[in-house]
């Protein structure tokens, strides 16, 4: 294998032998392949694709980089779900605890924030105390006796994919649909899950914006689950707008508490009761689709889920006072209401604005590994479609002082437009694949 012919064969639009292809994805691994031309390949594979067989060397190559955990000390299925990524995308939080209180074991690995994404793990620490980096003994035990368990990705879990994630970072090749598909798939089916469910984002504020694009997306990750034996099925849901109305860290876990105590906004509600039902038939396929999602709906109005999220964070060190004590979780200094300065109405509210605004406010990153800020974010206290009066509530901002104040406003402001076109407003879940 000559890696220069590898990426000269890609670049030239080639289908790479599989046998060739996985001796280059060896050898950079053992650090015989240069950063710079795996850059290259990557540039080559995301302009003219991988196809199936491609993407499935590099699914094998990543996974077979580290090891796959052997979870089957719990008595039950294991289900895990990964979002693609949003805004206001607390869903997770609230899920977890929800569907181990169904018998159905949560193995979750979750991610930071990414691009203007917040993420799960930032969100929990949100949580004084909460630990997300448990060691593989701690993770076990707290999933067989809670049900669920909430951590980040270890490094035993797909090597090979971090590092070409970080080289994908840095050149341009992060949305590239097998890369993606492959990198996912490879942590996912590193877990030793039973059964899986994706959130595949869609609309301005998702990594793969177009509709027919994440809808690619999404078969290639069913796919690639199916062919390695893991039940797995893609929800395409909507992010053309903020989930629910917190867009921030700490706000966004004190969201996801009021969906566990039966409140908080519709639209997370009726997300995670979906995803819920979604994953309990995953791991109990006898459940009819109502028979599910009685079942959910039955465990949040029980207070069976918010119990379980109460053990899972005492579990892993947090304080479980935040459930009555919202004031504990971590919170901005200064606050301002954001008023609409005309009439009309809303026909977009920008997501992708929103999580830019909560970076430059500081409760995200421009470099790996800074600490952030989980205090501050924003309310957002209009949809899509509402008609407006000049000095109606467009929401509220949470910054660490005035300046933040400033850049939040402006953010708020120019996130929700007002005019007389038709209300950006996909179904919130849009489609369904399995298999
Ligand atoms: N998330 C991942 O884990 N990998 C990607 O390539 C993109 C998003």
């Amino acid at each position: 294998m000559i890696p220069a012919s590898v990426i000269e064969e890609k670049r030239d639009g080639h289908t790479l032998d599989p046998g060739v292809l996985r001796e280059f994805l060896e050898a950079y691994f053992r650090g015989e392949v240069p950063d710079y031309q795996m850059s290259a390949f990557l540039m080559a594979a995301y302009l003219r694709g991988l196809d199936d067989g491609e993407t499935d060397v590099l699914v094998r190559c990543m996974l077979e980089s580290g090891s796959t955990l052997d979870l089957s000390h719990v008595p039950g299925p294991r289900v895990d779900k990964h979002s693609t990524g949003g805004v206001g995308d607390k869903v997770s939080l609230a899920l977890a605890p929800l569907v181990a209180a169904l018998d159905v074991f949560v193995p979750m690995i979750s991610g930071r924030g990414l691009g203007h994404t917040t993420g799960t793990l930032d969100k929990l620490e949100a949580i004084p105390g909460f630990q997300t980096d448990l060691s593989l003994a701690r993770f076990k035990d707290v999933l067989a006796k809670v049900g669920c368990a909430m951590v980040g990705q270890t490094a035993e879990i797909a090597p090979l994919d971090r590092r070409l994630y970080a080289l994908r970072d840095v050149t341009g090749t992060v949305s590239a649909i097998p890369l993606i598909a492959a990198s996912i798939m490879s942590k996912k089916l590193a877990e030793g899950l039973t059964g899986l469910l994706l959130d595949v984002k869609v609309g301005s504020g998702a990594f793969i914006p177009e509709g027919a694009r994440a809808e690619e997306l999404a078969r290639k990750m069913v796919a690639i689950g199916d062919a390695r034996g893991l039940p797995t099925v893609a929800l395409l849901t909507a992010m053309d707008r903020p989930l629910g109305r917190a867009v921030g860290n700490g706000l966004e876990t004190a969201e996801a508490i009021r969906c566990l105590r039966g409140d908080g906004p519709e639209d997370l509600r009726e997300l995670v009761l979906v995803e819920a039902s979604e994953m309990l038939r995953l791991g109990h396929a006898h459940f009819s689709a109502e028979a599910a999602r009685r079942r959910a709906e039955e465990a949040l109005a029980s207070g069976a889920a918010l119990e379980r999220f109460v053990r899972l964070v005492e579990a892993q060190g947090g304080d479980a006072e935040v459930v009555s004590h919202p004031e504990r979780l971590e919170t901005a200094s200064a606050r301002e209401e954001v008023l609409a300065e005309t009439a009309g109405r809303v026909t977009e509210v920008e997501p992708r604005r929103l999580g830019e605004g909560v970076i430059a406010l500081g409760g995200g990153r421009t470099m790996m590994h800074q600490p952030i800020d989980p205090g501050v974010g924003f309310e957002v206290l209009v949809r899509p479609g509402d008609e407006l009066t000049a000095g109606d509530l467009l929401g509220i901002v949470h910054a660490k002082d005035e300046a933040g104040l400033e850049i939040g406003s402006e953010a708020l402001r120019g996130a929700v437009r007002m005019g007389e076109g038709e209300p950006v407003r996909r179904p919130l879940v849009s489609g369904r694949l399995t298999a």
